[in-house]
């Protein structure tokens, strides 16, 4: 199997990550990541989410945020938005690409968004016509791609659904949400082979969770099938505020040793991101969740 030769990250810590955070993290401080990651060659920061400041508080200072990065021009700088609302606050603080989520289960849509799954469909159409009309990129999320944290196993067929219906509606990539990590390398790639007979495999991106360390493994299991973009999160933050116990994306500095040690090229200096993970957990005083990183960093201090 001839795996790609490029790969594309998303790195989704700033807001992913920072997103379940119990204390609050500075605006400068998530500026500081935002600017030191575009440094280090990522090409795709997710900056933050306007979403409820009443159910995320953690994104409340989304238009700070937007305002005090530096923007790079090789670099796209996407934001989460449930709806209308926060699509509109968003490109008025200045938001270039805007990305929409749905989840392939019932109920995690309820305690997510307060919404049906064809309910939140139904609302991302006005977000999709506005976005086009100023031709602005959407990318779409399906969360809860392999597992759900109230209903339990979920069949690939129904988060294929989801993911073709965003896709339909005119998202040009939809990214699959491990979002509590129980996928293992073959469920993923049959939740992959659902998908791929209704989007091309090029279109599809995978978001996978470290919660039982099986993420590695499954982009592993995922670059065979021909998949070539990934979210991660700098050393592994995040967790979902919806779903209890589930630990961080995958650490971005696994991901990019990982894809180095196959000849995959990303355009990220490793020793960089390292160094940022470290600063990072430090910053918002938790742990380093990437194993790369804390072996590299190691060795630099050493
Ligand atoms: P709702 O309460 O049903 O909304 O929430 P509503 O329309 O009835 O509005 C209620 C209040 O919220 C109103 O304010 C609105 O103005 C305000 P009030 O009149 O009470 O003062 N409001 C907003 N404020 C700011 N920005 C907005 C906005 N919309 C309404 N955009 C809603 C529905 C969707 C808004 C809410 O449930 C919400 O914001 N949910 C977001 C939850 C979230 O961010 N979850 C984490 C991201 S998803 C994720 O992490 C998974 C993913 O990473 C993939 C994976 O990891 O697998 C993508
Ligand atoms: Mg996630």
């Amino acid at each position: 199997m001839t795996l790609p030769s490029t790969v594309k990250i998303v790195e989704v810590g700033p807001r992913d990550g920072l997103q379940n955070e119990a204390g609050v993290v500075p605006s400068a401080v998530k500026i500081e990541l935002i600017d030191r990651l575009a440094e280090a060659g990522l090409r795709v920061i997710e900056a933050t989410a306007f979403v409820s400041p009443k159910w995320v508080p953690q994104m409340g200072d989304n238009a700070a945020v937007m305002r005090g990065i530096r923007r790079q021009s090789a670099t796209a700088y996407p934001v989460l938005v449930p709806n209308l609302q926060g699509f509109d606050a968003a490109i008025e603080a200045g938001a270039a690409e805007v990305a929409i989520f749905a989840a392939a289960s019932e109920s995690f849509s309820r305690k997510n968004i307060n919404c049906s799954i064809a309910e939140s469909l139904k609302r991302f159409e006005p977000v999709i016509s506005a976005a086009s009309a100023l031709e602005i990129p959407v990318r779409g999320y399906v969360s809860c791609v392999v597992g759900c944290p109230y209903e339990g196993a979920v069949a690939p067929e129904q988060a294929a659904d989801v993911a073709a219906a965003l896709f339909a509606m005119g998202c040009y990539e939809v990214s699959l949400g491990d979002t509590i990590g129980v996928g293992t390398p073959d469920s993923v790639q049959r939740l992959l082979e659902a998908c791929r007979r209704k989007i091309p495999i090029g279109k599809l991106a995978g978001h996978y969770h470290d919660t039982y360390g099986m993420a590695v493994a499954n982009i592993y299991a995922s670059l065979q099938l021909g998949l070539s973009v990934f979210d991660s999160s700098i050393a592994g933050l995040g967790g979902c505020p919806y779903a209890k116990g589930a630990s961080g994306n995958v650490a971005t500095e696994d991901v990019v040793y990982l894809l180095n040690g196959l000849g995959i090229e990303t355009g990220i200096d490793l020793a960089k991101l390292a160094a940022i993970g470290h600063w990072i957990s430090g910053a918002i005083n938790r742990p380093n969740g990437a194993k790369a990183g804390r072996a590299l960093w190691a060795k630099t201090a050493a």
